[in-house]
């Protein structure tokens, strides 16, 4: 009988398996996170193989852009580019829809506006992230410091409890606030509706940038989802 994979082993399978979805030769925008470090690994192991697999990367974050330069990866700044084919990333859930949250990382800004870039966004996660309803998940906010009380408010009035994380400050000097209590149906709305409040930078709803395709790692092996 074989031993089940571990949650890092399914992590390892995604990984390797997107890199299907990169363009040889293209510049490919890279998520941030634990799945992300694996499709990292493996686009490392491509590299060693064909070291113009790809042209370079646009990263979402100080972290993905460290591992990628080491691996001598140039990594260029979103500003330079103006579209990408595939963006690779993560997700703390998925539905059945494609929208995720995200944002578990911090690093949900920057994968935004690297994701609005992209053709296509292939999200890898192991099985444990897909959902029927978001918002198990506690809701990772970016918001401007001084307006982190008041968003913690409004989203009371939605029905969420909002503490700011503590010791978090975003690559772009922000700071995070987790909402648990939510159950989003309608993504795209509640997207929205929480980009009106004021001070919000960004919030960890990806439904208008939502999954095109997600490679599960399951039991059974990579399961293809397309939305
Ligand atoms: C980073 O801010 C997040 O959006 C990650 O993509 C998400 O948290 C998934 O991370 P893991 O791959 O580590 O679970």
């Amino acid at each position: 009988m074989s031993t089940p994979m571990t949650q890092d082993e399914l992590k390892t399978l995604v990984g390797r398996a997107a890199l299907d979805y990169v363009q040889p030769g293209s510049i490919v925008g890279v998520g941030t996170g634990s799945t992300v470090d694996k499709f990292i690994d493996a686009l490392g192991a491509a590299l060693q193989q064909n070291p113009a697999f790809i042209a370079g990367a646009v990263s979402s974050s100080v972290r993905s852009t460290e591992r990628l330069e080491k691996l001598g990866v140039k990594v260029m700044p979103a500003e330079s580019v103006t579209a990408l084919g595939v963006y690779i990333d993560g997700a703390d859930e998925i539905n059945h829809q494609g929208a995720m949250i995200k944002g578990g990382g911090a690093a949900l800004t920057r994968e935004k506006i690297v994701a609005d870039l992209a053709d296509k966004f292939v999200c890898i996660a192991d099985e444990s992230k897909l959902v029927q309803t978001l918002g198990k998940f506690p809701l990772p906010v970016e918001v401007i410091p001084m307006a982190a009380a008041q968003v913690i408010r409004a989203f009371a009035k939605l029905g969420g409890v909002g503490k700011v994380r503590e010791g978090c400050t975003t690559d772009n000097g922000n700071l995070i606030v987790d909402v648990t209590g939510l159950q989003i149906t309608g993504a795209d709305r509640f997207e929205s509706d929480v980009n009106q409040i004021p001070g919000v930078v960004t919030v960890g709803v990806f439904a208008r940038n939502k999954a095109a395709v997600c490679l599960l790692g399951t039991a059974q092996g990579v399961k293809t989802l397309t939305f």
